[in-house]
């Protein structure tokens, strides 16, 4: 993927949180987010931990830059709470509002511990706005299982509509739109706010 089809950024700060590049003390924190059986419940369900590690190596020693994937840490202490991924949903999946699909695509999982606190909310407008400032207007797409009522709630709140649904990987899928600009406005309002 080229750079410029995603956020650039490396590092996106918000109030509590830190969006960063993977690093290797994140290892144990990313086998329990893909191990965890109720994270995973609406992703496919939980991965075999010798097959996270495996890939988790991988990605360390190539060492390639993975433009749009961060993970969510704790801004004072750094601790992985999450990862949050910006990129493009490919063409020959299904769910798309373009004729030409590759939308921005916006996905996030937090560790069991770290739901109820608002930090995928914090996380993703973090990110769409940091987008926002860096890219053209265009819509950004987000799939979700329509049985996942915490992420449909996510997705309401951070001002995505449902557009559709269909099946995918044994489930319905419900897909949700929004503008990239809204966030860019989003930011203008936030910081004319007094806070
Ligand atoms: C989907 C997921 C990220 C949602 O996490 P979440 O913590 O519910 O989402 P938010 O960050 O929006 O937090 C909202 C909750 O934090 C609470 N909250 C506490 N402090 C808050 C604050 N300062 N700001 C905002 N919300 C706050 C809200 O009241 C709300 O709680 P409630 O759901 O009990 O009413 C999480 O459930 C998850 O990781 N699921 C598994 C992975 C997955 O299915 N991902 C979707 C793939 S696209």
């Amino acid at each position: 993927m080229s750079p410029s089809r995603t956020l650039s950024a490396t590092e996106v700060r918000s109030e509590r949180l830190l969006l960063r590049r993977a690093h290797a003390a994140d290892r144990e924190a990313i086998v329990e987010l893909m191990t965890d059986p109720e994270v995973q419940a609406h992703l496919g369900g939980p991965r075999p931990r010798g097959d996270v590690e495996k890939q988790f190596d991988t990605v360390m020693a190539t060492g390639a830059p993975r433009p749009g994937n961060f993970v969510i840490a704790d801004g004072a202490t750094d601790r992985l709470l999450g990862t949050l991924m910006l990129g493009r949903r490919a063409r020959d999946l299904p769910g798309h509002v373009t004729e030409d699909g590759e939308e921005l695509e916006l996905g996030y999982v937090l560790r069991r511990g770290a739901w109820g606190a608002g930090y995928a909310f914090e996380a993703a407008t973090a990110a769409l706005r940091a987008a926002a400032g860096e890219l053209p207007d265009q819509p950004v797409v987000l799939v979700t299982q329509t049985a996942n009522e915490r992420s449909l709630a996510l997705a309401a709140r951070l001002g995505f509509r449902p557009v559709g649904t269909f099946e995918e990987w044994g489930a319905e899928q419900t897909l949700c739109a929004a503008d990239l600009s809204a966030f860019r406005l989003q930011h203008a309002e936030w910081r004319r706010t007094p806070r």
